[in-house]
């Protein structure tokens, strides 16, 4: 810790060009690199400069402790850098410093400011704290200090901030970017706030505001927005809603560009019909556990428009063949009907489906009553087939309505031909047109063997058949 101030000086102006290019627009020098202009004389074991015609006293680490010109010398800033500690006593610093206008504290390990700035540091008008690991402004921080005009708190790890912790009686200008912000509801709304004398208005870089997860590095200010309308919305419903994620339309992100999407879970809701509102931009509605019977809301109600996953498990579904040719059929997926009463399904409308959309990517069908016959049961094996890798639970697909019981509780992807059709056939040879094909097939022999018996006797006998002999 006892590196010649010097050596130090030279590597945190090296640190500097990148953070300046990084923290965008204006390019400012770091707040850790010394501008010696006139002399680079260091006081207080070497940890201490003084510049700026002796108005400006940068120290490092906790060196400004050791500086012992009390009063001696007019200062108007301070800079702290290389802070090693979590926190720091401001009352201290304050009362050593009583008539400083400007404390900055950069590069620093600073966690938490544990107090509020004294009342007593009445000359101070500008503060920033950049560069540190600042997690947490307390309630109040800043609200003694009379004089207090500008806050710059940017490039910390700050993730929320109570807007009580931002007033100051004169307080007019507030920076906050470069900090992970944790979009999420109520902690950040205060944001959208901009009437009169809000503290949101102060904000100076509001638009460059950016959260964290998990929503990366997506604008704050559209994204709280997002959420702000989404809990109105779903408040008008008896659901729970998430913003799952957003993305940036090609690439960017500003507001009107930002896609939402959104979970609804309305399961176990006592529904009869699906709801016949849910947020706009919900993208996956959950509506296990319900009665609904049918589906029709999904062609008709444009608010399902957007949504591509949808788990209906253990409702009442008898039938989906609605949904054929509907364009929400066309685009889903993810579509869950486990547990249904579904007996058949139109077969060939899944074929095309599935076939002509790049969407689909699960299907749930397992539970539900499946009959097994040689009508419905062969196109729909081969549906399971074919798209195996899409329908996930293909082994909870079972026969339960069945002509040959061997078949009851197999699962159709694994029946063969024969049990599915065959054997029912065998069962019932005595069927009017088998008895009629037999009866024909015989008369067709027995006319045969007439003719060949016929010829041969004509040949032997010169006798012609009974039956020519007696037609005139
Ligand atoms: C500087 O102030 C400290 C207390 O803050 C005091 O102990 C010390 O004697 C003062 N030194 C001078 C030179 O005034
Ligand atoms: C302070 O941060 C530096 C680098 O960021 C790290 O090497 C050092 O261990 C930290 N010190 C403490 C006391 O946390
Ligand atoms: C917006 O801010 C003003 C001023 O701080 C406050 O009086 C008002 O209650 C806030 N409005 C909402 C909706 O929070
Ligand atoms: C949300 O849905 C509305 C209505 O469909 C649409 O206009 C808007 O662009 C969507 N917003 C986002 C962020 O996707
Ligand atoms: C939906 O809500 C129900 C109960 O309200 C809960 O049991 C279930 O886990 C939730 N589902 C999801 C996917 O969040």
């Amino acid at each position: 810790m006892r590196n010649p101030g010097v050596f130090r000086v030279a590597l945190i102006g090296i640190l500097c060009c990148e953070h300046a290019g990084g923290s965008g627009g204006v390019r400012e020098s770091h707040p850790c690199t010394v501008h010696h202009s006139r002399r680079s004389e260091s006081i207080g074991e070497d940890e201490c400069f003084l510049t700026d015609e002796d108005h400006h006293l940068w120290c490092f680490g906790d060196s400004y402790r050791l500086w012992s010109h009390n009063g001696s010398i007019d200062l108007k800033t301070l800079t702290i850098c290389n802070w090693l500690h979590p926190s720091i006593d401001l009352q201290d610093i304050l009362s050593k410093f009583p008539k400083i206008k400007k404390l900055i504290i950069a590069n620093s390990n600073l966690t938490t400011l544990s107090k509020p700035f004294p009342s007593d540091a009445k000359h101070l008008e500008k503060i920033h704290i950049t560069g540190t690991q600042l997690q947490g402004v307390p309630r109040d921080a800043f609200k003694h200090l009379s004089g207090l005009k500008i806050l710059d708190v940017r490039n910390n790890a700050l993730t929320e901030i109570d807007p009580a912790a931002l007033v100051a009686p004169k307080l007019q200008h507030i920076l906050l970017a470069g900090n992970p912000w944790k979009c999420e509801d109520k902690t950040m709304t205060w944001i959208l706030n901009m009437t009169h004398g809000s503290v949101a208005r102060k904000i100076g870089d509001r638009d460059k505001l950016h959260c964290a997860h998990p929503y990366e590095e997506r604008p704050l200010l559209p994204v709280v927005e997002i959420i702000a309308t989404l809990r109105e919305e779903c408040s008008r419903t008896v659901c729970e809603c998430e913003l799952v994620y957003v993305v940036g339309r090609v690439g960017k992100q500003t507001q009107r560009n930002l896609i939402a999407f959104v979970s609804t879970n309305c399961s176990h809701r006592g529904l009869r019909e699906m709801p016949e509102f849910i947020p706009a931009n919900t993208t996956t509605l959950w509506l296990d556990g319900n009665q609904i019977t049918d589906l029709s809301p999904l062609i008709t109600n444009p608010v399902y428009r957007q949504v591509l996953d949808l788990y209906l498990d253990n409702n009442g579904i008898a039938s989906i063949n609605q949904l054929e040719g509907s364009v929400w059929f066309d685009n889903f997926r993810v579509l869950s009907l486990r547990g249904n009463k579904l007996t058949d399904l139109p077969t060939y409308a899944f074929e095309n489906v599935l076939l002509k959309s790049g969407n689909a990517v699960s299907l749930y069908l397992g539970d539900n009553p499946w009959t097994c016959d040689c009508l419905f049961t062969p196109g729909f094996q081969d549906l399971l087939i074919r798209y195996t890798k899409l329908v996930k639970d293909v082994n909870e697909i079972r026969c339960h309505s069945v002509k040959n019981l061997e078949n009851l509780d197999k699962p159709i992807r694994d029946l063969t031909r024969t049990e599915i059709c065959i054997i029912e056939s065998e069962t019932s040879w005595l069927h009017p047109l088998d008895v009629l094909n037999v009866f024909l097939a015989s008369m067709i022999i027995f006319i045969l063997g007439k003719l060949v018996y016929d010829y041969w006797s004509f040949k032997r006998t010169g006798k012609l058949p009974w039956l020519v002999a007696k037609i005139p």
